[in-house]
């Protein structure tokens, strides 16, 4: 009997570790250890031996079921292991270097941005924050622009729908809300929060109903500067320019003023940019924002006595920073997210 089932352990022992599915291993185990399976068949013989020689065959029969039961749990392991192996696939070697990812960048604009606001911050701006949806109080009433105003026009500004539930963040009892048409707002928010000396940089998103072409978008960046103080003169304002110009495009960029209109400011005038030594920007005056010296009823509207306080505001339109330094001839490329071209700015 021995003989028998020292042979059965030798044959498991050799086919085993050929088994590679748990099918396969659950049929070779039937076979074996099953109810039908050799190693019971031959168990069930003790009941046939004479009484005198069971106790010993029980005994054998013993250690060889635990060396049988040693094998089947070792396979099961083995199997389990291999199954986990293939799932999860070839070995990894974490200590390697990864491969270089192609790495995103931040957008030009995000880029322009940081560059001008880390340029203004060295003489003294921080930044300010206001609201996208505003109320025509402080985008319009407040900055000394009347009701007749083009840019209050329904053709030229997104208006919300009068029950609109944003509150009454508004300072009048009746007036309509309306995407920003310009970060100007900000200026009446800081106004009206804080006292002078103000210094501030707001920049942000604004919104106008233009019908998209290479030059007009429904939807752009503005950076507002404020600052009031006692004695502020277009010298400053102009002195201020000219450091933002240099610092942005190289010590030759020049600035020139233009007598313009805008209603919060007098007087006002748009800003000419030239740099020759770039040929992006070349050596043609070219258009690129608004200023002026904020108008005395805006300071009268904010409670600034405007005797004693004076001050500058401009304001730019980052996309057409952004389009000048780098010769991108169409605005809508800047919202378009395609990488051809986003990662041309690192
Ligand atoms: N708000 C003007 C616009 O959107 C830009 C501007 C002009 C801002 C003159 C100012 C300013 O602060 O003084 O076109």
């Amino acid at each position: 009997m021995e003989e028998e089932l020292k042979q059965i352990i030798e044959r498991v022992e050799e086919e085993v570790g050929g088994i590679r599915s748990g099918a396969d291993f659950e049929q070779f185990k039937a076979r074996v250890s099953g109810p039908n399976g050799q190693f019971t068949a031959l168990s069930k013989r003790i009941a046939k031996l004479p009484a005198e020689e069971r106790p010993a065959a029980g005994k054998l029969i013993n250690v060889y079921k635990q060396r049988l039961q040693a094998l089947w749990e070792e396979t099961a392991h083995r199997l389990e292991n291999e199954a986990i192996a293939e799932r999860i696939g070839p070995v990894v070697d974490p200590t390697l270097q990864s491969p270089e990812l192609p790495r995103g960048t931040r957008h030009l604009l995000t880029q322009v941005r940081e560059e001008i606001v880390f340029i203004l911050r060295k003489i003294g701006f921080v930044v300010a924050d206001g609201p996208e949806v505003e109320t025509e109080y402080y985008c319009f009433d407040a900055l000394n622009t009347p009701p007749e105003h083009p840019a209050r026009d329904l053709q030229d500004t997104y208006y919300l729908k009068k029950q609109s539930p944003f509150g009454n963040i508004s300072r009048k009892a009746e007036e309509r809300y309306l995407l920003r048409t310009h970060t100007s707002s900000v200026q009446i928010r800081t106004m009206l929060k804080e006292d002078p000396p103000i210094r501030i940089i707001a920049p942000g998103r604004c919104f106008r109903r233009d019908t998209a072409d290479a030059t007009h978008s429904a939807n752009f960046h503005q950076i507002e500067a404020l600052y009031v103080d006692r004695g502020v003169t277009v010298r400053d304002l102009k002195a201020d320019l000219d450091y933002l110009f240099r610092s942005l495009l190289g010590p030759k960029a020049e600035t020139r003023f233009r007598p313009h209109y805008f209603s919060y400011t007098e007087p006002s005038f748009e800003v000419d940019l030239k740099a020759e030594h770039l040929g992006k920007v070349g050596s043609e005056w070219m258009e690129i924002m608004g200023c002026g010296m904020v108008d005395p009823a805006v300071f009268e509207e904010v409670g600034y006595d405007p005797e004693v306080w004076t001050g500058y505001a401009f304001g730019l339109g980052i996309e057409r920073i952004a389009m000048t330094l780098y010769g991108i001839d169409d605005i809508r490329y800047l919202y378009q997210n395609d990488v051809r071209l986003l990662s041309q700015f690192k």
